[in-house]
């Protein structure tokens, strides 16, 4: 082996990539969760609108953000994708650090999707296309509910494949790599200003401040 091959621990995903990964998890289960309570009525608007929120900075962050978190390093044309998942159905590996462009659709899928489930919700709220904005709000949701299973399952699955954890690697930010291609900021203080963000926007939605969102 050639002393430039060998692997290191390298930092691939940011703190903001992670800290918007788990916090979506949270608020995603968590709108899940009180969805059927009238009780808890607020409590769900709080995670929903959180889940967009997260979803929002996450635009932001793919377009100024480090290196792997950058849409331009995952978001591959339709030819390229297709491509990439036949050879992932032939046996053969994803080379390179970051998501593979496979893996980016179902992502940018679930972003998008939890996008429309909080305007759809919104609308409900409001009583805009009453009915349909109802039905179209539960439908969505099921379908993301739907994706995150895949999602979750092909995670574990690619690990197996890749003899790496994938999920640990969101939670550390770390994976095996040459010590050239990892990032060398993990930028901790956007991550930070995102957990905050995020705790001030449920707050303000719990308490009811942000009536026009939630009358
Ligand atoms: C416990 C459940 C979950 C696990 C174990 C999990 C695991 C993962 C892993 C391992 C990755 C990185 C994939 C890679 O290495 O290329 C990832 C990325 C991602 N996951 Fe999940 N996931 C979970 C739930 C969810 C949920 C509920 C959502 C959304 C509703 C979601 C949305 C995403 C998105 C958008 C990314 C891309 C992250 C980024 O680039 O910022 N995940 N997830
Ligand atoms: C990721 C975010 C969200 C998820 C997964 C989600 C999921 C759901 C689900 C599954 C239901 C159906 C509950 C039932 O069986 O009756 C529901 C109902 C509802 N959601 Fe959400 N929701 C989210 C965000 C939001 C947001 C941001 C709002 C906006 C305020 C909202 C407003 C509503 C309303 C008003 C209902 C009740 C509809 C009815 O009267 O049956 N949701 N949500």
């Amino acid at each position: 082996m050639n002393i430039t091959d060998k692997k290191h621990s390298v930092l691939v995903w940011d703190f903001p990539v992670r800290v918007f990964h788990w916090l979506l998890v949270v608020s995603f289960a968590g709108a899940w969760i009180t969805s059927e309570s009238e009780a808890q009525q607020m409590f769900h608007y709080a995670f929903g609108y959180s889940a967009c929120g997260l979803i929002l900075f996450r635009i932001i962050w793919g377009i100024v953000g480090t290196k792997y978190a950058r849409f331009t390093q995952f978001c591959k044309g339709p030819v390229e994708t297709i491509r990439h998942i036949k050879s992932l159905l032939s046996g053969s590996q994803h080379h390179g650090l970051g998501h593979n462009p496979a893996g980016a659709l179902a992502m940018i899928t679930l972003m998008v999707l939890v996008l429309l489930i909080g305007l759809t919700g919104y609308w409900s709220v409001k009583e805009l296309f009453a009915d349909l904005a109802n039905e179209a709000h539960e439908a969505i949701a099921s379908l993301a509910m739907g994706i995150v299973v895949v999602h979750v399952a092909a995670a574990i699955i690619m690990s197996f494949m890749q003899k790496e954890n994938l999920i640990q690697a969101m939670v550390t930010g770390k994976k095996q790599g040459n010590q050239d291609q990892g990032i060398r900021f993990p930028m901790y203080f956007v991550g930070i200003g995102l957990i905050v963000a995020w705790i001030y926007t449920f707050y303000l939605v719990v308490r009811g401040s942000l009536p026009a969102l939630t009358q």
